[in-house]
C-alpha cells in the first residue's frame, strides 16, 4: 500500500473519531445529508440537526415529497439555506432521475443540486465502496503542508494538481482513508495550531522539516486595482 495511506489507516484505527453518527451505517442517504450539513457546518453544531433531520425525514423519497417550510424549519439554525433548497432538490431528482438511488458514478452525482466533486466521492466511497479521493478543506491542508505546496490553492491549475495527488494516495481503501485524512486535518493538522508532535505524519511532513507548517496554506490576497 502507499506508505502515507498505510500511516494514515493505522493512526485513524487508533484516534479517529468512529463514533460520528454518520459514521454508524453505509446507508447513502444519511451519508449524503451529513456531507452536505458539513460542507459549511462544524461537526459538533451539525449533530442535532442531522439527527432531528433524519428521524423526521429518513430517506430520499421523504425529503422529496416534504413540503418546502418543513425542510427549512428543520435546517433553521444550520444557515446557509440554499443548501437546504438544494438538498430537497437533490433528492427529488434521486427519486425522479435514478429511480431513489445515488447515483454511482461521480460523473451523475456531480450533477445533483449541491453536490460538487468532493461531497460526491466521499458518497461514492463510504456507500459503495469505490475508490474515490476527497479533497474537503481538511484534506486539502493536510496534502498542502505535508507536500509543502507554496502555489496559491485557489487558483485551479494548484486544484488539478491537488486532485491529482488526493487521487494518487488514496488507497482501494478509500472509505477509511478519506475519514482518517479528515480528522487529521480536523484534529491534529488544524489551521492555526497545528499539533506537529502528535501527528503520525511528522516524519514525512515537508512543511514541517522546512519549519512551514504555520504558514501553509498560504492565503494570497487579490492586490487592490
Ligand atoms: N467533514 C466533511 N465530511 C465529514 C465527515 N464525513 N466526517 C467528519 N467531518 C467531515
Amino acid at each position: 500500500m502507499i506508505p502515507i495511506a498505510e500511516t494514515l489507516l493505522d493512526w485513524y484505527a487508533c484516534h479517529g473519531r468512529h463514533d460520528l453518527p454518520w459514521r454508524q451505517n453505509r446507508d447513502p442517504y444519511q451519508l449524503w445529508l451529513a456531507e452536505i450539513m458539513l460542507q459549511q457546518t462544524q461537526v459538533e453544531s451539525a449533530k442535532p440537526y442531522y439527527a432531528r433531520f433524519l428521524q423526521a425525514l429518513p430517506n430520499w423519497q421523504a425529503l422529496a415529497a416534504a413540503p418546502q417550510d418543513r425542510v427549512l424549519a428543520l435546517w433553521s439554525g444550520l444557515g446557509y439555506y440554499a443548501r437546504a433548497r438544494n438538498a430537497q432538490r437533490a433528492a427529488q431528482e434521486v427519486v425522479t432521475r435514478f429511480g431513489g438511488h445515488f447515483p454511482n458514478t461521480l460523473e451523475a452525482a456531480v450533477t445533483l443540486p449541491g453536490v460538487g466533486r468532493s461531497t460526491a466521492a466521499a458518497v461514492l466511497a463510504s456507500a459503495y465502496g469505490q475508490r474515490q479521493a476527497i479533497l474537503d478543506a481538511n484534506a486539502r491542508r493536510v496534502l498542502i503542508r505535508s507536500h509543502a505546496i507554496e502555489a496559491d490553492p485557489k487558483v485551479s491549475a494548484t486544484q488539478q494538481w491537488l486532485w491529482t495527488l488526493a487521487s494518487a494516495l488514496t488507497p482501494e481503501d478509500a472509505h477509511g482513508y478519506n475519514q482518517a485524512i479528515q480528522d487529521l486535518g480536523a484534529l491534529i493538522c488544524t489551521p492555526r495550531q497545528p499539533r506537529c508532535t502528535a501527528c503520525p505524519l511528522v516524519n514525512r511532513c515537508l512543511a514541517h522539516a522546512q519549519g512551514r507548517s504555520h504558514a501553509l496554506p498560504v492565503t494570497v490576497n487579490k492586490a487592490p486595482k
